[in-house]
């Protein structure tokens, strides 16, 4: 049997009856920079996040960057996210002149540990106590936002993590990329900061056809803000405020995604069952851990991710049975050569190190079937009791 990581066409051969038309009728209109795909898009995408608005990007990276640079994030200030993220959570920071900083993950969501955050900041306050003059003088803390990513389809821990950047006054932005209709105690992913960033690359549980990102906000100013910046940075034709970027999200992925918006709910809870018999039939195995969903957490399991010691044996071992297997991620960002300029070193995030060495994403998506998902999981015990 074959187990392909993701499978797309078998995703597309569902709707194709639906998509065809509706790419062939933008074709047809000529529309496809703006229009009403792109608006009726944005309006039912805002929606499915219970937030006011929602602006169409061209990638996820943009949505964070855009978002940094709508909240004045720039040269001199510091974002906290997490090491073990997709590298555009901390390109998007750079990118706008500021700088990363890390804290350490939650051993079994995988997410950023509200206790190492906490710890942090108390440190971070501590040096500046230290320099009681200079803080004073320039009365600002280098830190000015927090990244907490929803790793794997899972929210990350919002309630003290709001807490934390409300007594220090830091923005929230969150990275839900990965996290499209995942909730945290009935909140959905992207309501509960300042803004929250999506990216519709193919594999997403919302995935266009080619690239697509989104921000959702309450604030009307980071809205049109980020409409702005998207678009040259004119919100008048040829009449521009500011420098902005080429990155409007366009009219036919617009069109593709209002299709699959309407069945991603259900998507969702597909992979939710799939997730479920993966559980029970891997649950009793020796050596094998989860990265968990927390009881706060609706998860949408945009990754399947286990916990093994012997992982590159494993990853080999179900590669040669067939079943495509992946890392997310397999080297922490501190430790990757783009941040040698950071100072970071070996051992600085303990719990996001390991992790790291023992991860392995299985084959997750709605279109799995119970006997791939017996077939991975037989191939796994398999494996420990080999
Ligand atoms: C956690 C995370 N952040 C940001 C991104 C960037 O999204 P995009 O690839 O659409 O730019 C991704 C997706 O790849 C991601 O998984």
């Amino acid at each position: 049997m074959k187990v392909p990581f993701l499978d797309l066409k078998a995703q597309y051969k569902q709707i194709e009856h639906e998509v065809v038309p509706v790419v062939t009728e933008a074709m047809e209109n000529g529309m496809f920079i703006g229009g009403p795909n792109v608006e009726g898009f944005e309006k039912e995408f805002a929606e499915f996040c219970n937030s006011k608005y929602c602006i169409g990007v061209n990638s996820g990276t943009d949505a964070l960057r855009f978002t940094l640079m709508a909240t004045g994030i720039g040269p001199g200030d510091e974002v906290i996210t997490v090491p073990n993220t997709f590298i555009a959570t901390t390109e998007a920071i750079s990118q706008v002149g500021a700088t990363p900083v890390f804290v350490d993950i939650n051993a079994n969501t995988c997410n950023m540990d509200p206790i190492a955050l906490q710890e942090f900041l108390e440190q971070k306050c501590a040096v500046d106590q230290s320099t009681n003059q200079l803080i004073k003088q320039s009365t600002r803390s280098p830190v000015k936002a927090i990244i907490p990513v929803h790793l794997y389809g899972q929210m990350a821990d919002m309630d003290p993590i709001m807490e934390e950047a409300r007594k220090k006054g830091l923005l929230i932005i969150e990275d839900a990329c990965q996290a499209h209709g995942a909730k945290y105690k009935n909140e959905a992913a992207g309501s509960m900061g300042a803004a929250g960033c999506f990216s519709f690359y193919p594999g997403k549980n919302l995935g266009a056809y080619g690239e697509g990102g989104a921000v959702v906000t309450q604030d009307e100013r980071i809205a049109s803000e980020i409409r702005v910046i998207r678009d040259h940075g004119q919100n008048k034709k040829y009449y521009h405020t500011m420098e902005g970027y080429n990155g409007r999200l366009d009219a036919i992925q617009a069109a593709v995604l209002r299709v699959k918006l309407k069945r991603l709910a259900a998507w969702n809870k597909t992979r939710n069952d799939n997730a479920a018999y993966y559980n029970e039939l891997l649950s009793d195995l020796p050596g094998v851990e989860f990265a968990n969903v927390a009881d706060y957490a609706e998860s949408v399991y945009h990754l399947y991710v286990i916990m093994v010691d012997d992982r590159d044996a494993l990853q080999e071992f179900l590669g040669d049975k067939g079943i495509a297997t992946g890392l997310h991620y397999p080297l922490p960002l501190h430790l990757q050569k783009a941040y040698e300029h950071l100072g970071y070193k070996e051992g600085d995030f303990p719990v996001a190190e390991r992790a790291a060495k023992r991860l392995l994403s299985l084959p997750m998506y709605p279109e799995l079937t119970c006997d791939q998902i017996k077939y991975v999981a037989d191939s796994i015990k398999e494996f420990i009791y080999r």
